[in-house]
């Protein structure tokens, strides 16, 4: 069975499709989710589908809490990280130690970042979308795997525009997971 593990930090919609999902076909289990926020919703979600949730808060000591989360995510023998709305950057131990993919609000290169809805309407860009690209050491850079465009209405508020993406991003995910995950070793 290829492993999945999931990285997030918030609400977890992304996670929730992920979770529902069925990947026997591809031969795939979400075996975990891992969270650096106390009291995070998808912490919940993860609780409420039977899947163990790991709660690894930050701490001062940055260098410490990277290699606590590398010995984490190497005890849960991943075949894929899914980094699905995990906001902290994975220091390149992680990064070139595991496979992991990431799904950003917008299509890169363009407004890469932990604000990408905002500034693609400060812009006055007419579209944007999601990416799911591999992650690499550096900030949204890795290889893009899969996009998708949506229109930015004139209505759009950050939050509107917000949750439109998250639409075709939670299809895009769970579409891409069962793409990749064939191609990965066990
Ligand atoms: C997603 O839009 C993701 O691209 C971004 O954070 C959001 C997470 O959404 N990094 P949710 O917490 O899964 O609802």
């Amino acid at each position: 069975m290829k492993r999945i593990v999931i990285l997030a930090s918030g609400t977890g919609s992304l996670a929730q499709e992920i979770i529902n999902a069925d990947f026997s076909d591809v031969d795939g289990e979400v075996v975990a989710v891992v969270c650096d926020k106390p009291g995070a919703q998808v912490l919940q979600r993860a609780e409420a589908a039977h899947i163990e949730s790991y709660l690894i808060a930050m701490i001062d000591d940055r260098a410490q809490w990277n290699r606590e989360l590398e010995t984490l995510i190497a005890a849960l023998r991943p075949t894929l990280v899914v980094s699905a709305g995990f906001m902290r950057i994975l220091p390149e131990a992680i990064t070139t130690r595991f496979k992991i993919i990431n799904s950003h609000p917008a299509l890169l290169p363009a407004f890469p970042g932990a604000h990408a809805v905002r500034d693609a309407l400060a812009a006055g860009a007419t579209e944007t979308g999601t990416t799911i690209h591999w992650v690499d050491a550096g900030v949204d850079t890795g290889e893009v795997i899969a996009q998708e465009k949506i229109e930015i209405l004139a209505s759009d508020t950050e939050e509107s525009l917000h949750e439109r993406i998250k639409i075709i991003e939670r299809g895009l995910i769970v579409a891409t997971i069962r793409r990749v995950l064939p191609t990965l070793e066990q």
